[in-house]
C-alpha cells in the first residue's frame, strides 16, 4: 500500500531537462597530462547535465538544492568493491522506478522528497551512469564542509563510501553564474515541486475530487508567490486551457506545437530562450504521466465521471481532457531579466 502510495506521489511531478551545454572538456586543462591533445568529452556527461543537473546540478547553493549533487549520489552508490557492471546496474534501477524500498539515501528522500519518476531512455541512463562511474564529478563548493557534518571527519569513511573511484579532490567551482538556460529551469522546476507538493498532499488527505477544490483555488497563487520569490513572471499555459486564464498567446501556441512535434518524436526537448534586451522569455513544456490522466485523461477511463462532473462544475468551458501518457499538457512561460 505504502509503495503503490509512493508511486501515485511521484507520479504527479512531470518531465524536466535542462539545457543543452555544448562545452568540450580539455584533459589538458587539468595541467596533470600537459602533453594530451583536447580530446572529445564522455557522452554521458552531456547527458547528465541536460538531464539530471536541473535538481542535481552542484553549482546551486546550498539552501537552494532541490536534490542532492551528483556526488554524494556516487558516494552512496560506489563502495570499494561495487563493479562499474553493479554501478550501471543499480542507477538504471533507479531510474526505471524510483522507490523508497530501493533507496540508499533515505536521508535524501526525507529531506527533498522521493525522486519523480521521469522517463528516460535505458541507453541515456547506461552512458550517463559510465560517466559518473570513471570520472570526477564536480563537487559543489559547500560539499566538503557538510560531508564532514553530516558524516564525520574521517577520510577512511570517505574512502568506503566511495569517493575513491576516479575521485581526487576535485573540488571545481569553474562558474557560479547559472545561465540564463539553467536560471529559467529552476523556476520552472521549483514552482512544480511546490505545486506537486500541495497538489500530492490534497489527493493524498481528501481524495482527487477535494484536489480539485485545491487546483482551482490554489493553482494561481502559487504560481505567483513562486513568481515573486524569483522576480519573474511565471505562467503555465495551454492550447487547451481548463481555466479560460491560462490559454496560451499566439507565439507560445507556436512553442507548443514545436515542443508536440519533440515529444511524439521521443526527442530530447530543449528549452526555447528568447531575449528583447535583458529581457528573458523561457519556454519549456509540461507533460503528462499517468497521475495527471485522474484529471485529463479520457472521461469515463482514467477520469471518473464523478471527477469530471465536478470538473464541469468548476469550469464550464474545460477542454482539458482526452490525454494519454506523455504528451505535451502545456508549458511553462517564464519571462526575467537577464
Ligand atoms: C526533478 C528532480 C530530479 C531529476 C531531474 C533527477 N533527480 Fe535524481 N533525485 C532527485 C531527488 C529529490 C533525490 C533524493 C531523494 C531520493 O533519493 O529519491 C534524487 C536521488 C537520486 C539518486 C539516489 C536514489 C536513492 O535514494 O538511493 C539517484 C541514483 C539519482 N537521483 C539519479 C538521477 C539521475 C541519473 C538523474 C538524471 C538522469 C536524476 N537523478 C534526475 C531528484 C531528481
Ligand atoms: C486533482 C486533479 C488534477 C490533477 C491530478 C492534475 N490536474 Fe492539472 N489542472 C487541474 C485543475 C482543476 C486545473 C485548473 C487550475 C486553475 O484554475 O488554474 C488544472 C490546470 C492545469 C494546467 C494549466 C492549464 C489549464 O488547462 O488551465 C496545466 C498545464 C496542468 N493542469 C497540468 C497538469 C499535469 C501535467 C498534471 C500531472 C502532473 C496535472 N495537471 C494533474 C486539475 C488537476
Amino acid at each position: 500500500m505504502k509503495f503503490l502510495t509512493s508511486l501515485f506521489l511521484i507520479a504527479l511531478f512531470t518531465a524536466c531537462n535542462t539545457n543543452n551545454r555544448s562545452e568540450y572538456l580539455a584533459m589538458a586543462e587539468s595541467n596533470e597530462f600537459p602533453e594530451m591533445e583536447i580530446i572529445q568529452e564522455h557522452p554521458g556527461k552531456q547527458l547528465m547535465e541536460n538531464n539530471c543537473y536541473v535538481c542535481h546540478n552542484p553549482k546551486t547553493s546550498e539552501e537552494a538544492m532541490i536534490a542532492p549533487p551528483m556526488i554524494a549520489v556516487k558516494m552512496h552508490y560506489i563502495s570499494e568493491d561495487t563493479s562499474k557492471e553493479d554501478f550501471v546496474k543499480a542507477m538504471i534501477d533507479w531510474a526505471k522506478n524510483p522507490s523508497e524500498e530501493k533507496s540508499k539515501m533515505p536521508g535524501a528522500i526525507k529531506k527533498f522528497g522521493l525522486m519523480p519518476y521521469q522517463f528516460y531512455p535505458e541507453e541515456t541512463i547506461q552512458q550517463i551512469a559510465d560517466y559518473i562511474f570513471d570520472s570526477e564529478i564536480e563537487e559543489p563548493v559547500w560539499f566538503e564542509e557538510h560531508f564532514n557534518k553530516m558524516h564525520g571527519d574521517s577520510s577512511g569513511m570517505k574512502g568506503k563510501m566511495g569517493r575513491g573511484k576516479g575521485m581526487g579532490r576535485n573540488q571545481v567551482n569553474r562558474n557560479t553564474q547559472l545561465s540564463i538556460e539553467e536560471r529559467g529551469m529552476q523556476m520552472a522546476q521549483t514552482t512544480k515541486t511546490e505545486l506537486g507538493k500541495n497538489l500530492m498532499g490534497q489527493i493524498q488527505k481528501n481524495g482527487v475530487i477535494a484536489a480539485l477544490d485545491f487546483c482551482n483555488i490554489q493553482a494561481l497563487p502559487i504560481t505567483d508567490s513562486m513568481a515573486t520569490f524569483h522576480k519573474s513572471y511565471i505562467k503555465r499555459v495551454t492550447d487547451k486551457p481548463r481555466n479560460p486564464k491560462n490559454i496560451a498567446n499566439a507565439a507560445e501556441l507556436q512553442y507548443i506545437e514545436t515542443f508536440k512535434k519533440q515529444v511524439a518524436a521521443g526527442e530530447e526537448i530543449k528549452p526555447i530562450v528568447t531575449t528583447m534586451g535583458k529581457e528573458v522569455a523561457f519556454y519549456y513544456p509540461i507533460t503528462t504521466n499517468s497521475m495527471c490522466l485522474k484529471c485529463h485523461g479520457t472521461p469515463g477511463k482514467e477520469l471518473e465521471m464523478l471527477t469530471l462532473s465536478k470538473i464541469k462544475e468548476l469550469y464550464p468551458s474545460d477542454l482539458a481532457t482526452g490525454y494519454g501518457e506523455n504528451e505535451v499538457r502545456g508549458i511553462w512561460s517564464i519571462h526575467f531579466n537577464e
